[in-house]
């Protein structure tokens, strides 16, 4: 096991143009479970999530509507808010860009650039996607010469901004991927980086002029300008961390929290902005190589191989389903149905599937069957012996065994490994049951040793399994542990888990359906 150590874990800012759909519920719930592993392993953890406000794309969605932009990132806001409330998102901290100390830091931040010679204004002459907030370059044009429906309304303008002297920052990005192998994970995307970073061939614009833009945060040493959305939010993920130091107190201590562990992000917003943009920014800063952040970059969930948008109709409400499920059985499916860094298929009938089959059957039962059979056979109470038979002694190790590989998959940012090293344990002690046949040990004087051990190995498991679900499904654990008349320690650490905690004489509590079936025929009319 390894030594507890801090861990940052952060998440994209989500846009406020519009409702939270499921790949943000999925990243939340995925960088939730990672900080609650992380706090049970003893690190001291700090999460930081939130939204992204100002921008093009918010402006234009509050003009849809006929409001102000503040009243409409407001209520989006609200949205995500309410949403990471019923699905049990334990962040420490929030950023929202629309916060005054952020805007500060924003701003001290271009001053200290501008002081720096980092920054210089320009009249420039060009494609401009509205739908993107960027200039385009002859490299956006596809194959055909045009520039493709990714970029959506393409308008020429020409206009006098401030520009980032990124370009002159390219050497030192090359070398530092190269030796800093570690910054992306998962490691397939490190060459997609790489070429994007060969092909770095200017600066990076900064700014909007107000007459376009308004909604944004006003460039320090020249009002007519704000800074551009994506220089604004990544900013988000040291301003809430402290920096610069304010002194208030109101905000952790920058020192000890960074740098980040982990930026957890979507793959379409490694390129440019976490891979090119924000390392470079913070290396103009003065950050050294040694404070940069590492990032996470998890896949897409799609629809039927295709992208999920509201548009294409087919986009998916993570606040309905939490709603008709349960915010467990999303969470499960969330983690369980994809590998972090690949893509995978949403589907709302594998959501029932996994649920059904992993928790109302095999983790529900087995909860389910060994209170019953404590109480009917001893009231509940339990001896605590050791395994006096090959089956029991088997699943100690098996216990073992599947802990160890728990820790190994989450320390790896895969939960989905993690479930089902959990849910083969959870099977095995289905099976377990099966051999050792409680009710037939019941019946044989001579067996009442061995059905105290059967009991207890089995009660010892639901804990363990209580606990590594812990992390993932933090509700239904706690639920677990009620039934087990068990309270965790609340210094309770990770490498703890494997012995045998209940004391002798410890009574259990009466079977509740901890994981409902989900009936399909309630679902499907
Ligand atoms: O990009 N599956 O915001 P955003 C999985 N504000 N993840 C998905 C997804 C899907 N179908 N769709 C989106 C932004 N995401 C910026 C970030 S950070 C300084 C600023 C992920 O609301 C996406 O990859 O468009 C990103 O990580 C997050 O949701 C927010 O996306
Ligand atoms: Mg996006």
């Amino acid at each position: 096991m390894t030594s507890p150590g801090k861990f940052f874990i952060t998440t994209a800012i989500d846009y406020t143009n519009a409702a939270p759909h499921i790949g943000h519920a999925y990243e939340k719930v995925l960088a939730d479970t990672l900080a609650r592993y992380h706090r049970l392993k003893g690190d001291p953890t700090y999460y930081l999530t939130g939204v992204d406000q100002h921008g093009t794309k918010v402006k234009q969605a509050a003009e849809k509507e006929g409001i102000a932009p503040r009243e409409f990132a407001d209520r989006v806001t609200a949205k995500f808010l309410s949403l990471w409330e019923t699905l049990g998102i334990s962040r420490d901290g929030w950023a929202s860009t629309t916060d005054l100390r952020h805007i500060r830091a924003v701003q001290s931040i271009l001053q200290s650039l501008y002081d720096k010679g980092e920054l210089y204004k320009a009249r420039h002459e060009g494609f401009y996607s509205v739908r993107q907030e960027q200039f385009l370059t002859e490299k956006e044009r596809g194959p055909d010469g045009n520039f493709g429906p990714e970029w959506g309304e393409v308008v020429r303008i020409e206009e006098e901004n401030w520009y980032f002297k990124l370009a002159s920052h390219r050497d030192w990005l090359l070398g530092f991927l190269q030796s800093h192998g570690d910054f992306v994970t998962p490691a397939f995307r490190r060459s997609e980086l790489v070429n994007a970073v060969e092909k770095i061939g200017g600066d990076l614009c900064i700014s909007r002029p107000k007459e376009r833009l308004s909604w944004g945060i006003e460039i320090p040493f020249d009002p007519g300008f704000v800074t551009y959305v994506w220089f604004d939010a990544l900013i988000n993920y040291i301003s809430f961390a402290g920096y610069p130091a304010c002194g208030d107190g109101s905000l952790p201590d920058f020192a000890t929290l960074w740098p980040c562990d982990a930026h957890v992000i979507g793959k379409d917003i490694l390129v440019p902005a976490h891979g090119i943009y924000w390392p470079i920014m913070l290396h103009a800063m003065g950050f050294a190589d040694d404070q940069m952040p590492r990032l996470l970059v998890h896949g897409w969930w799609n629809i039927g191989g295709a992208k999920m948008s509201k548009s294409l109709g087919n986009s998916v409400d993570p606040a309905v389903l939490a709603d008709k499920y349960g915010p467990d059985a999303l969470r499960y499916y969330l983690l369980r149905d994809i590998a972090t860094g690949q893509d995978a298929d949403f589907s709302e009938e594998r959501l029932r599937i996994r649920y059904n089959s992993e928790l109302a059957n095999d983790t529900g039962n087995l909860l389910n069957r060994t209170l019953n059979m404590a109480a009917r056979y001893r009231g509940g109470k339990l001896r605590r012996l050791p395994a006096s038979d090959p089956a029991g002694a088997t699943l100690d190790e098996s216990a073992c065994r599947v802990a160890g590989e728990y820790v190994a998959a989450m320390d790896a940012f895969q939960p989905q490994a993690a479930l089902e090293s959990v849910a083969h344990l959870v099977s095995e002690a289905n099976g377990y049951v099966e051999t050792s046949a409680p009710w037939k040990l019941a019946k044989d004087p001579a067996a009442s040793d061995r059905l105290d051990a059967v009991l207890y190995r089995l009660a010892e498991t639901l804990r363990l399994v209580g606990v590594l679900l812990l992390p993932a499904l933090p509700r239904a654990a706690e639920g677990l542990f009620g039934q087990l008349c068990w309270t965790p320690p609340a210094d309770m650490v990770l490498h703890d888990l494997v012995k045998s905690v209940l004391p002798d004489g410890h009574t259990l509590g009466a079977p509740v359906p901890l994981f409902p079936r989900i009936e399909m025929q309630e679902i499907i009319p």
